[in-house]
């Protein structure tokens, strides 16, 4: 009896997943352009309407947030507010979940974390947070499951790049300010996610999106990983999170944070970084605990609920002796890379494509590192030559084929501008519009032709 109406329960949860928790296979959608507004998904009529401008060097005009909040001091807020409830909002939640999609992947910004931002120097839209704790609550009652992607770091972590929120050939994300900058957010983030009911179905967080590919570029990159993940432990273990409940610990969050750094403070466990750093954010929480609209229970238990997946780009997103994240990890930690084809990950023809895709070994590559569980945070349709639709459905098909071999798949984006203007942008950008003329499938678990690499794949 008991075993047939398991059964029976099982049968019917279909792709239903549990909140907070790692689906078994991801099949997922960016949020990109929400919370971090890229200009080229929305530039043909949205961003012109709010303001914004078209350049071919995106540092030379306001083709990013930084520029426009310089230039919109007074406005700006306002702007923001509307662009963040119409860009995604509950019929969007209802067609991600209408799609069968189990995750999001949310990119932010830091200055979601407004007290992080130097208003002096660093101009940004305020009021992000209480946009995202709507949305957070809307993907909770859903059921969708959500990676938290720190998708712009303080001091912009590539150049000339529209997702840093800031265009500009001036890098400056790879410095102990801004990486103490990166932990605090990090930290703030590990707290929200336990104490705060709207974050229940958060289950990762990401500690950078896409860092230079040339890892000696990057100096310091391993430190922070190594950092990123002592933060967020410690943390959770500073809210009874996997610690023998014998432990006792101030009840109210930023004390007991604050006592953890502090008892810590001559051990090998946390490093001067990781404490500060603890410190600032166990702060910052106490103040968006206070603030109306962000409001929430600083004396509340975590205890027994799971700890957070940390999360990096891949050891193999870097070349030139790159840091493996795989040295860092406690705890759960899962591995993130994106393929964008349309970059050059192949010749530029469907056959190349083809080829390249059905042979792919990056998760086996990656595995081999220690860099597993890995899913494709980000990839699309995007092509370097004319494709037809035909090749557009074989394409869907045997990326999803691919990345489902690994822990699953997260498409870039869930939607983009369709306008006469923006043209062709969202037949290859957008999944919504993917499904809507038949490239993706209706059931994201499903492809059209399970053979599509027929012929393709050479024996090794
Ligand atoms: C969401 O925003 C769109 C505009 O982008 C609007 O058409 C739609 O009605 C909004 N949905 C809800 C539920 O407010
Ligand atoms: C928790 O502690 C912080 C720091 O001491 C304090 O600012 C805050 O008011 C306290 N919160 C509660 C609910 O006691
Ligand atoms: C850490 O060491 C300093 C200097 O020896 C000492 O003053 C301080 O009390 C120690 N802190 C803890 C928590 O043991
Ligand atoms: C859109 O794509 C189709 C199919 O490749 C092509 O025929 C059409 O010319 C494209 N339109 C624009 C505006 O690029
Ligand atoms: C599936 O793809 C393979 C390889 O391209 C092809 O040979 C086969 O005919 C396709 N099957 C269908 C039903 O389209």
């Amino acid at each position: 009896m008991r075993f047939s109406l398991l059964s029976l329960s099982a049968l019917f949860s279909g792709t239903a997943v549990i909140a907070g928790s790692m689906p078994s296979k991801i099949y997922g959608v960016n949020l990109g352009s929400w919370l971090v507004l890229e200009a080229w998904m929305l530039r043909k009529v949205k961003w012109l309407n709010m303001g914004g401008e078209s350049c071919s060097t995106c540092s030379s005009c306001i083709a990013s947030e930084f520029p426009f909040a310089q230039a919109f001091p007074d406005t700006v807020d306002g702007i923001f507010a509307g662009h963040w409830n119409t860009w995604f909002n509950q019929t969007d939640v209802d067609t991600i979940k209408e799609l069968g999609l189990n995750t999001v992947r949310i990119p932010m910004g830091y200055w979601i974390v407004e007290q992080l931002v130097d208003r002096t120097v660093e101009f940004y839209p305020r009021g992000g947070m209480v946009a995202l704790i709507r949305g957070l609550g809307q993907l909770q009652e859903a059921g969708i499951s959500v990676i938290l992607d720190h998708h712009a770091l303080p001091g912009v972590q590539d150049s000339e790049q529209m997702f840093t929120g800031h265009c500009t050939t001036n890098v400056e994300f790879y410095t102990d300010a801004n990486y103490l900058r990166a932990l605090t957010w990090a930290g703030v983030f590990t707290g929200l996610t336990h104490l705060h009911p709207a974050f229940g179905s958060v289950f990762a967080l990401e500690a950078v999106n896409e860092p230079i590919m040339d890892a000696a570029q990057t100096p310091g990159y391993g430190t922070y990983q190594q950092n990123f993940v002592s933060v967020v432990r410690s943390v959770e273990e500073s809210l009874g999170i996997n610690v023998p409940s014998s432990q006792a610990s101030s009840s109210n969050a930023t004390q007991a944070i604050i006592e953890f750094s502090n008892s810590n403070q001559n051990s090998s466990r946390l490093n001067p970084t990781v404490q500060t750093a603890l410190i600032n954010a166990a702060i910052i929480l106490a103040e968006i605990a206070l603030t109306k609209d962000t409001e929430f229970d600083l004396i509340k238990s975590a205890r027994g609920q799971p700890p957070l997946t940390t999360n990096f780009m891949d050891v193999n997103w870097q070349n030139d002796n790159p840091p493996n994240p795989a040295a860092a990890a406690m705890g759960p930690q899962a591995y993130d890379n994106h393929l964008y084809y349309s970059q050059g990950v192949a010749d530029p023809t469907p056959e190349a494509y083809m080829q390249s895709i059905c042979n792919l070994n990056r998760v086996q590559a990656d595995a081999a590192l220690g860099n597993s569980p890995l899913w494709f945070g980000e990839w699309g349709l995007p092509t370097q030559f004319d494709a037809t639709d035909e090749f557009l459905s074989q394409w869907a098909d045997a990326q999803k084929l691919a990345y489902s071999q690994g822990a699953g798949w997260i498409f870039w984006n869930f939607k983009v501008e369709v306008s006469t203007l923006a043209g062709n942008l969202s037949r290859e950008w957008s999944y919504f519009d993917g499904v809507k003329l038949g490239y993706l499938t209706k059931d994201p678990s499903q492809v059209h032709n399970a053979s599509v690499c027929d012929g393709f794949t050479t024996t090794s």
